[in-house]
């Protein structure tokens, strides 16, 4: 649905994007990740048509970029980085002005503006000035916008970007709909977490190439089936030893101040009966807990291979 072949932008000797390679599958969520620098807005404004690859290639819903770009147009929903300022635009009027724009059907602008409306959450918002919108609600009447010509692919330049977190978590579900739309969606940020979230394939971009992609499917399965856990009691660390060390699921232990980290491999179930074994031998417990799963260790050590490769090129 996405495809880019060795697509390449320089700036002069500023190379942006270097020689990119993407593939991305018909309804799948894409998170492209990457620092500020990394070559995102570049990537999905040469995708979005506004700007000429220097080399390579791009095709989207089968049209080429370079070759073809109106009927790239017509297959995409663009959010870019920053919004623009609309004098005097109700929202609904904004709305209608874009989908005529599309040459969308009049009869069929009434309804689908109803529809997305109510999807992003400002139906009460129809008669409000877009300037007089909180920049949460401008960012969702965004997304609103990018569907009203109904377009099977979606490109949002980091549309959570200067949101606060309440913003962000509406933002969130309205991401979630996309993707059960059934709609392409390639998405930028750079924050990996966020992005985990509503992605189903994560790549990471440095210095305008992929060091990395995994399914985030895959990421999670780790993340939850490895856990890092902290313990304290008041028993004698040899006593708890014991007992970790009775348990098959624990893989490595550290003893330090005052406390152990370990590392556990298996359900939560069984999470729960290690902790009525170390209850049942008398340590007196004063400490469980998880550790937070450090997503961007693990997303890099699960990706390790394509990442030390791309390094070196
Ligand atoms: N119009 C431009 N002229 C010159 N250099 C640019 C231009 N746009 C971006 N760049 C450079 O290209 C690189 C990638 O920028 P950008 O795509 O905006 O990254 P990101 O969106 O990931 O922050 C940066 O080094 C940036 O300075
Ligand atoms: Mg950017």
């Amino acid at each position: 649905m996405i495809f880019t072949q060795h697509l390449t932008k320089k700036y002069g000797r500023v190379t942006a994007v270097d020689r990119l390679n993407l593939s991305i599958r018909e309804g799948t969520v894409f998170g492209m990740v990457g620092e500020n620098g990394a070559g995102k807005t570049t990537t999905l404004s040469m995708l979005s048509t506004l700007s000429t690859p220097t080399s390579g290639h791009a095709v989207i819903n089968g049209y080429d970029v370079v070759k073809n770009p109106s009927a790239v147009r017509h297959s995409i929903g663009f959010m870019p980085d920053s919004f623009g300022v609309y004098d005097d635009l109700s929202v609904d009027e904004y709305l209608e002005f874009y989908a005529d724009c599309y040459g969308v059907d009049k009869r069929v602008i009434a309804t689908r503006r109803s529809d997305l409306l109510e999807r992003v959450g400002l139906s009460d918002k129809r008669s409000t000035y877009v300037n007089a919108l909180s920049r949460g609600m401008q960012q969702r009447l965004e997304i609103a916008r990018c569907l009203m010509h109904d377009p099977p692919v979606l490109i949002l330049d980091e549309p959570s970007s200067g949101l606060d977190p309440r913003s962000r978590m509406d933002m969130r579900g309205v991401l979630r709909g996309l993707r059960e739309a059934g709609k392409t969606v390639i998405i930028s940020s750079h924050i990996l977490h966020e992005l985990a979230e509503i992605a189903d394939e994560i790549g990471i971009l440095r210095r305008g190439k992929v060091a990395a992609v995994a399914a985030v499917q895959v990421m999670l399965q780790h993340s939850s089936s490895q856990r890092t856990l902290w313990l304290e009691s008041r028993s004698d660390p040899s006593l708890v030893e014991s007992v970790l060390a009775a348990d098959g699921h624990v893989t490595s232990m550290e003893f330090r101040d005052g406390g152990v980290e370990f590392v556990y491999m298996g359900t939560y179930e069984g999470q729960s009966e290690l902790l009525a074994a170390l209850v049942a031998a008398g340590v007196k417990l004063t400490q469980l807990t998880e550790r937070a799963t450090d997503i961007e260790a693990l997303f890099l050590r699960l990706t390790s291979e394509v990442g030390g490769s791309s390094h070196d090129a």
